[in-house]
């Protein structure tokens, strides 16, 4: 079965993906799809020989090109990994159920447009919740708000700066996402 992972920036979760079927004969990432020509993950992809497709707002949410690569690559799922645009009806038409996303953060809670990166962090820091934590979920054509597949949490402790809480967030995401991404593809009939 074959993967295509979006991701808009560095792509550490990509990379433990890539790490993580790299010798999985059943499994493979087939394409890594950027809308941002500067993302590191461009590279995290070379370095594993994974092929990359770059797109603007244009072909993304204007055509048909995405669905169309995605079909002759015969995609069974969509991962994505930091990746900062809402995805299209389209897209989400062509692949119900098999759209997932990874948020670091307990969803509902800070979750929808705006929320990621470190702004999620700081936030969660800023009210002052003594947990942090991932939420991995479907993705439907509203930011965060797909079922959940999985939530892990983390604690907060006292004296914690942004950099700690992104860390142990950061842990929380490569630990869980690639086993979770997993046992969903190996539900999906061919
Ligand atoms: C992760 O925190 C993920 O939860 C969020 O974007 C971040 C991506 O980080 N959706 P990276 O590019 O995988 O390092």
């Amino acid at each position: 079965k074959r993967i295509a992972i979006f991701a808009s920036g560095s792509g550490s979760n990509a990379q433990k993906l890539m790490e993580h079927f790299k010798r999985n004969t059943e499994v493979e990432i087939a394409l890594v799809l950027t809308n941002n020509s500067d993302a590191y993950v461009l590279q995290r992809a070379d370095s594993f020989e994974i092929p990359s497709h770059i797109f603007d707002k244009h072909e993304f949410y204007k055509t048909d090109n995405i669905i169309d690569l995605l079909k002759n690559l015969s995609i069974d799922l969509i991962v994505l990994a930091g990746f900062m645009w809402l995805i299209p009806k389209n897209l989400i038409h062509e692949y119900p159920g098999r759209i997932i996303n990874i948020h670091p953060a307990i969803l509902p809670k800070f979750g929808g447009k705006g929320m990621y990166g470190d702004f999620v962090h700081k936030a969660v820091m800023e009210a002052g919740e003594p947990e942090g934590g991932i939420t991995i979920h479907y993705v439907n054509e509203n930011y965060d708000e797909g079922e959940y597949i999985y939530q892990a949490k983390y604690r907060i402790d006292k004296g914690d700066n942004l950099e700690m809480v992104k860390f142990k967030g950061q842990q929380l995401e490569h630990l869980h996402y690639p086993r979770v991404v997993e046992s969903i593809i190996k539900k999906i009939k061919k």
